[in-house]
């Protein structure tokens, strides 16, 4: 088995790239929409074909890749059959297997953090007849599991449901690679490790302390951090149901951004740094270090009523990279 974690430093999501080096193929889970190169070039480094691609949910705080990838790729697409998503793809059900070579990737359906969430528990035929990992998308984190943000209490007790039905049900040996490590806004108290076992998150998974139904869900309920007004954006671009655009940055002088500003609904976003900004700044633009952590959800928490930014700063490379992170989390006018 060919088996990468991709990290994105910045907004702590988890993508995976699964693949068989016998058979030359290889599964995407949860492909981000700033890495689709980077999956690309790592498949074709190891004499991979991407073949499949499957999201463990619907994501609220990232922009999906998946169709970005499969228009690259002519991959697959594979979603949760009770998905809302209008683009050209294909559903699994709990018990179906995914086979990539050696390689069985089996569905778990666990309804909780979104009613399509599931986990995918992964046996190397190369290796053992057992399961070695699971990814458990937003069901299961390192240390804390998903919010329960669409359905409130509901949700929350069907995700206690799905956590002993059958997370919980497996071996404590069975790995566990989540979506979301540290930095993300989809849990409380992530790690900053990416990868744990069963049995360790069983012993000391302070969300899973809980006796009762009812204690896991009063839990899980009591101090949701706020929601952030971008997810409900993200959700509809990720289903389909909102258009996915890319942005056209171009240069502007300074007395088009200010015409654009004065006219309303253009907004100018610095990205120096504070000290810098401090010193001296265009009147009302507002300020987000390019180097702060979480930089695109950051932008996210006000750049949602569609009206345009327009990027200012010192070091043309910036742009890029903002352009990159905003992409991520839906900012498409820019
Ligand atoms: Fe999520």
């Amino acid at each position: 088995m060919i088996f990468h974690q991709l990290l994105n430093e910045e907004s702590g999501c988890l993508s995976y790239l699964i693949g068989c080096g016998e058979a030359g193929r290889a599964v995407v889970v949860d492909p981000g929409r700033d890495r689709v190169d980077e999956y690309v070039r790592l498949a074709r480094k190891k004499g991979l074909r991407i073949t499949q691609i499957v999201e463990t949910h619907t994501h609220a705080d990232h922009i999906s890749g998946n169709r970005d990838l499969a228009a690259v790729t002519k991959a697959s697409i594979a979603l949760h059959r009770s998905t809302k998503a209008v683009f050209e793809h294909a559903t699994v059900q709990d018990g179906d297997e995914i086979v990539v070579g050696n390689v069985v990737l089996k569905v778990l359906h666990t309804p909780g953090h979104t009613p399509d969430s599931l986990c995918l528990l992964v046996t190397d035929g190369a290796r053992a007849s057992e399961p070695w990992f699971v990814l458990t998308g937003d069901t299961m984190f390192i240390g804390d599991v998903g919010r329960p943000d669409l359905g409130g209490a509901e949700a929350a007790g069907q995700l206690w449901e799905s956590l002993q039905s059958s997370l919980l049900r497996l071996d404590d040996t069975v790995e566990i690679y989540p979506a979301h490590g540290a930095g993300s806004l989809c849990g409380r108290a992530m790690s900053s490790k990416t990868a744990s076992t069963i049995g360790f998150e069983r012993r000391f998974n302070p969300a899973l302390r809980a006796r009762s139904k009812a204690e896991f869900v009063d839990l899980l309920m009591a101090g949701l951090p706020p929601k952030p007004p971008s997810f409900q954006t993200i959700v509809g671009k990720n289903l389909g149901t909102l258009p996915l655009e890319l942005p056209k940055p171009r240069p502007y002088t300074a007395r088009e951004a200010w015409e654009a500003v004065s006219a309303g609904g253009a907004c100018v976003l610095d990205l120096r740094d504070p000290a810098t900004y401090g010193d001296g700044h265009v009147p009302g633009a507002l300020n987000v270090w390019i180097e702060s952590p979480q930089f695109g959800d950051r932008v996210g928490w006000f750049a949602t009523d569609g009206a345009p930014l327009i990027l200012l700063t010192h070091t043309p490379s910036d742009i890029d990279r903002a352009l990159r992170a905003l992409a991520r989390v839906g900012v498409d006018q820019v």
